[in-house]
Parts: structure tokens; C-alpha cells; sequence
């Protein structure tokens, strides 16, 4: 990689765009000073500052590599980006970054790695949740490990990389139509897999907890599913607990959901933008705590955490029953 990368960013350029569906764009992001970007490992992201000089978003995004086996490596990192309704970093980047946008980007970091030597690897993605999984498939396919894949997603149209999947996975994959075919029968799936299946999620909080819960009631041990979501909020630790309102109201968060997903699923209003402990939006007072609060943003400082006073509510959580919070 050279000079390129003695900082922790480097200054890159977005070489390629492209719409992949009605809320997905495909970006592709190359050195600026055009040296060719290493490979990034199955299930690695990177980091990306954009917004100006002063690089005020932070966002991460998991590296998909080529779309085809037969592609062993590109010069740059191919990312997808879904517009979220409510976050500010995904709408600039939908309404700004194009050929030639100046970007800086950290150097690949995984925290969602494939294990090797595995009887049989289940990878499992709900919607943009594809991007690690489908540069994982497209490594099994290349180290010819046993595996089988199953996305789903509101419908094929909404599906990014569901042709380019299918191709390189053939009739190990399926593919799953919410629309029509409803929720996915994670327990089905699960009985039909292998003695000793390593499973992999990537998906919406909810689907990763129904996986890994019905994981459980078939006896799996907990190692056998990692799983994935893109604000680094979860730990395969996290236990469930419950959030106390001022007005006296329960909510409970489950052990992967975040505090800022249970409230608004519970209709509250709430304040958010990054979803990953950066930008502070959700920032929220704390009244009490029975347990620890286990901090996990990266906005207040170590003297902020040691109070305690506040909590990011889009990833920090508590090992203990209940938090109550200024709401
Ligand atoms: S939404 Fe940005 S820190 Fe929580």
C-alpha cells in the first residue's frame, strides 16, 4: 500500500457510482493519488470521513470486493450505501458524493471475520445487510468451503446484489421476498443446516436477534452465530435489560437492539443521526442505573463516561435490569 496509508486515513476520491435500487448506491472508492487499494479481507469495513474540509461525518461501511469470483481483486473498495430517511450522513452522501468527490477513508478493519475449517458456513443477510456477506460468499466460493446463503428483503427489487448473488452462488443461495413470503422462518432455516454450521448474520436488529434466538432454543452455542450491524452497537455478550421513562413507562431492550430501537419501535420520538456513538444527536440524561453503564460512543471523554451523567442511546447500554433516563 506505500506512502498511501502511514496516516490512519487517506485521502481518496470516489471513482465510480452507480444505483443499485431505489435507496442503494454503489460507490466506488480509490486513492487519490491512484495507487491501486489493496483487497480487503471478507467481512472487514472501512471508515469514511466526507462533508467538507473538516470531514464532519464519520460513517462505516463494509468493503463488498469484486462481484465476481472470477475478479480476484479491484484497485479500489466497492461500498453500498442505503439512504436512511433519518440520518443525516446517508442523504449527503446520496445527494453529494459523486466521480471525483474527495473523501477520506480508514484502512479495512474486521471485526466480523470467517472462521476457517468449518463442517459447513450458514450466511445470512436482511437487507443491506448483504455487503460483508456477499465478499464472505464470494471467499468460501474461492477457499471451496461448504456454505449456503439465504437473503432476504422486502422484495427482489429492493434486494442489492441479488443477480450478482445468485450468480455466484447458484442453488446455495435463496433468495426470500418479504413482501410476499412474509417473515423468514429462521428456525426452518436453522433445522435444515449441518452438524457444527458456523452462521453469520448481517441484517436489521431484529433479524439478528431472531436468529440468535432461535439459535438457542436448538441448543446452539452462542460462538456459533456472529452476527453484524453497521452502528457496532451489539457485542455477542449484550443482555437484554429495560428502559424506565419519567413517566413511570417500561421499555425493554433485547439483547440486539439498541436503546434508541426499542424507543422508537415503542413510537417514542427520539433524536438521532449516525446511529454509531459519533455525532452525539442522541445524546440522553441519565436519572438511574441499577448495573453499569457500559459507554460505547466515541463522542464523550473518559471523564464524561466515568460520570455517567449521559449515555448515546444509539449503542451505549448497561449490564444490569434497568435504566432510567431523562424521556
Ligand atoms: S446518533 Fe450519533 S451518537 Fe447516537
Amino acid at each position: 500500500m506505500g506512502e498511501v496509508m502511514q496516516d490512519k486515513y487517506l485521502d481518496a476520491v470516489i471513482v465510480g457510482r452507480r444505483h443499485l435500487t431505489d435507496r442503494i448506491s454503489e460507490f466506488l472508492i480509490g486513492a487519490a493519488n491512484g495507487v491501486a487499494l489493496p483487497l480487503a479481507e471478507a467481512g472487514s469495513h472501512v471508515e469514511m470521513r466526507f462533508g467538507g474540509a473538516q470531514g464532519r461525518f464519520l460513517r462505516h461501511y463494509s468493503v463488498v470486493g469484486p462481484l465476481s469470483p472470477d475478479q480476484p481483486s479491484e484497485p479500489f473498495w466497492r461500498i453500498a450505501v442505503q439512504r436512511e430517511d433519518r440520518a443525516r450522513g446517508s442523504a449527503f452522501i446520496h445527494d453529494n458524493l459523486i466521480v471525483g468527490s474527495q473523501v477520506r477513508v480508514s484502512r479495512p478493519l474486521n471485526a466480523f471475520r470467517l472462521s476457517r475449517h468449518r463442517p459447513h458456513h450458514l450466511l445470512v443477510a436482511g437487507g443491506i445487510g448483504i455487503t460483508p456477506i456477499f465478499a464472505m460468499a464470494r471467499s468460501l466460493l474461492t477457499r471451496h468451503e461448504n456454505f449456503s446463503a439465504f437473503y432476504a428483503g422486502m422484495d427482489r427489487a429492493a434486494m442489492a446484489y441479488a443477480d450478482e448473488l445468485e450468480a455466484l452462488c447458484g442453488n446455495r443461495l435463496t433468495l426470500h421476498e418479504s413482501r410476499t413470503a412474509g417473515l423468514p422462518d429462521l428456525d426452518r432455516l436453522l433445522a435444515a443446516q449441518p452438524q457444527g454450521t458456523q452462521a453469520y448474520v448481517c441484517g436489521p436488529p431484529a433479524m439478528i436477534d431472531a436468529l440468535v434466538a432461535a439459535a438457542a432454543r436448538r441448543g446452539w452455542d452462542p460462538a456459533r452465530i456472529r452476527f453484524e450491524v453497521f452502528n457496532a452497537a451489539h457485542k455477542p455478550e449484550d443482555t437484554a435489560f429495560d428502559v424506565k421513562l419519567k413517566d413511570g413507562a417500561t421499555i425493554p431492550v433485547g439483547a440486539g437492539t439498541t436503546i434508541l430501537d426499542a424507543l422508537e419501535a415503542a413510537g417514542l420520538e427520539t433524536f438521532a443521526d449516525c446511529r454509531r456513538g459519533e455525532c452525539g444527536l442522541c445524546t440522553t440524561d441519565v436519572i438511574g442505573c441499577d448495573g453499569v453503564l457500559d459507554h460505547r460512543d466515541h463522542f464523550f471523554s473518559d471523564a464524561d463516561h466515568e460520570a455517567g451523567r449521559q449515555v448515546t442511546i444509539c449503542c451505549s447500554r448497561i449490564t444490569g435490569r434497568v435504566l432510567e433516563l431523562d424521556i
